[in-house]
C-alpha cells in the first residue's frame, strides 16, 4: 500500500499510541537557517561537509576542520529554534515523563536544547557543536564552550549585507530601523591555520577538538544500549524529521520499528532523495514539505498551538 499523506489517519494514529519516537536530522534545523550536510547547503567552500567531518580530515588539516566548525557554531549560536523544535519540546514535556515519547537527534546545534527540551527526553547521538574534546582517545578532557570564536583565528569572515536581500535563514538581531547585518560571508578567502596554532588539551597537551561524532566512530554505548531497550519495549509510531536516512544506526531505528510492527511517518522536503530503502514505501505516512511548517501541525493534537517564545535569550542561557 502507498504511503498515506492525510493527516486525519496520522492523528487517530497519534492519539491513540502509547509510546512514540522523533527522529531527527538537518532538515529539523534548515528553517533556523542552518545548512545541511548532503544536497542543496551540503557544501562548504567547495568541500562537502560530510568529508571534513572525520578523523582523517582532522588529522590532515586541524585547522581547516576548525574553521568548518567554527562556522557551524557561528550560525548555530546566531540561529534560533523554529517552531518544530518548539512543538517536540513541547510533546516531551507532556508525553515524555512517563517514557511515553523519546527524541533521538542527530543535530549537533544545540536547537533543541535551546528550545527547552527536556533533557532526559532526547538522545544526541552525534554529541554537540559546543562540547571542545581532547583529540586523544586516551585522554577524558571534554568542557562545554560557547565562545565565537574560541581563539581569533577561529574567527568567521562576517560582511555587512542588506536585510532587503537577505537569503532566508537565522532572524538578524539587527535594531529597528538598521537595513544592514553582519553575516558570514563565504567569498572571504581564508587565512591556513598551522597546527602549532590549533588549542591543546590542558590535561595532556594533544590539540583539542569539535565535541562531535565523526564517520568512522562510535557512539556513546551507554546511550544506545538505552535507546536499544526503548525501543525493545514498544513503540507505536515513530516521526523522522528532516533526515536523509544515511546514517546509521539513525536510520535503521526508523526500519528497525517498522518490523517490529510500529508506525512510520517521515516529514521531509524530499523524500525520494534521501537514502530511505524502498523511498517512500518504507514509510506509512509521507509529509512532504518544510518540517517548521509540518511537525506542529502533525502534533497539534497532543501538543496544541505552539508558538515561539518571543526571545530565547533565557532559553539559551539555560544551555550554557
Ligand atoms: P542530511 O543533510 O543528510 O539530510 C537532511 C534532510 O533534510 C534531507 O533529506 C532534506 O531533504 C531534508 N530537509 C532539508 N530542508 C528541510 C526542511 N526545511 N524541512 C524538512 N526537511 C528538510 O542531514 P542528516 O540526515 O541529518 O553526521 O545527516 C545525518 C548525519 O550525516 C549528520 O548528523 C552528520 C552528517 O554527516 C555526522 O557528522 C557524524
Amino acid at each position: 500500500m502507498p504511503p498515506r499523506t492525510d493527516l486525519t489517519t496520522f492523528h487517530t494514529h497519534l492519539l491513540s499510541s502509547r509510546r512514540i519516537m522523533a527522529l531527527c536530522g538537518a532538515g529539523l534545523s534548515a528553517a533556523s537557517g542552518l545548512p545541511t550536510f548532503r544536497g542543496a547547503g551540503g557544501t562548504w567552500r567547495n568541500y562537502e561537509a560530510t568529508t571534513l567531518a572525520t578523523p582523517e580530515a582532522f588529522e590532515a588539516d586541524p585547522g581547516l576542520v576548525w574553521q568548518f566548525y567554527s562556522m557551524r557554531r557561528h550560525m548555530a549560536l546566531t540561529a534560533k529554534p523554529n517552531v518544530a523544535h518548539f512543538a517536540l519540546a513541547e510533546l516531551a514535556r507532556r508525553k515524555g515523563g512517563d517514557g511515553g515519547f523519546r527524541t533521538l537527534t542527530q543535530n549537533v546545534d544545540g536547537l533543541s536544547a535551546r528550545a527547552n527540551h527536556p533533557p532526559e527526553t532526547i538522545d544526541y547521538l552525534h554529541g554537540h557543536l559546543f562540547d571542545v574534546k581532547c583529540s586523544s582517545q586516551s585522554c577524558d578532557y571534554k568542557v562545554q564552550d560557547f565562545r565565537d570564536p574560541i581563539i581569533p583565528e577561529f574567527a568567521v569572515p562576517l560582511a555587512k549585507r542588506s536585510l532587503a536581500q537577505r537569503a532566508p535563514g537565522p532572524e538578524p538581531d539587527a535594531p529597528e530601523g538598521e537595513d544592514e547585518q553582519l553575516v558570514y560571508d563565504e567569498s572571504a578567502p581564508l587565512e591556513p591555520i598551522p597546527k602549532e596554532r590549533i588549542p591543546k588539551c590542558p590535561k595532556c597537551n594533544n590539540l583539542l577538538r569539535p565535541g562531535v561524532v565523526w564517520f568512522g566512530e562510535i557512539l556513546d554505548e551507554d546511550m544506545l544500549v538505552s535507546i536499544d531497550r526503548w525501543i525493545d519495549s514498544g513503540v507505536d509510531l515513530c516521526i523522522v524529521i528532516g533526515t536523509s536516512g544515511n546514517v546509521i544506526p539513525a536510520a535503521g531505528y526508523a526500519h528497525q520499528i517498522r518490523q517490529s510492527g510500529g508506525k512510520v511517518a517521515i516529514v521531509d522536503l524530499d523524500v525520494n532523495a534521501g537514502g530511505w530503502q524502498g523511498g517512500k514505501k518504507a514509510f506509512d505516512w509521507v509529509f512532504e514539505g518544510d518540517a517548521s511548517k509540518i511537525v506542529p501541525e502533525l502534533l497539534r493534537p497532543l501538543v496544541g498551538e505552539i508558538t515561539i517564545p518571543d526571545d530565547d535569550d533565557d532559553a539559551a542561557a539555560a544551555v550554557a
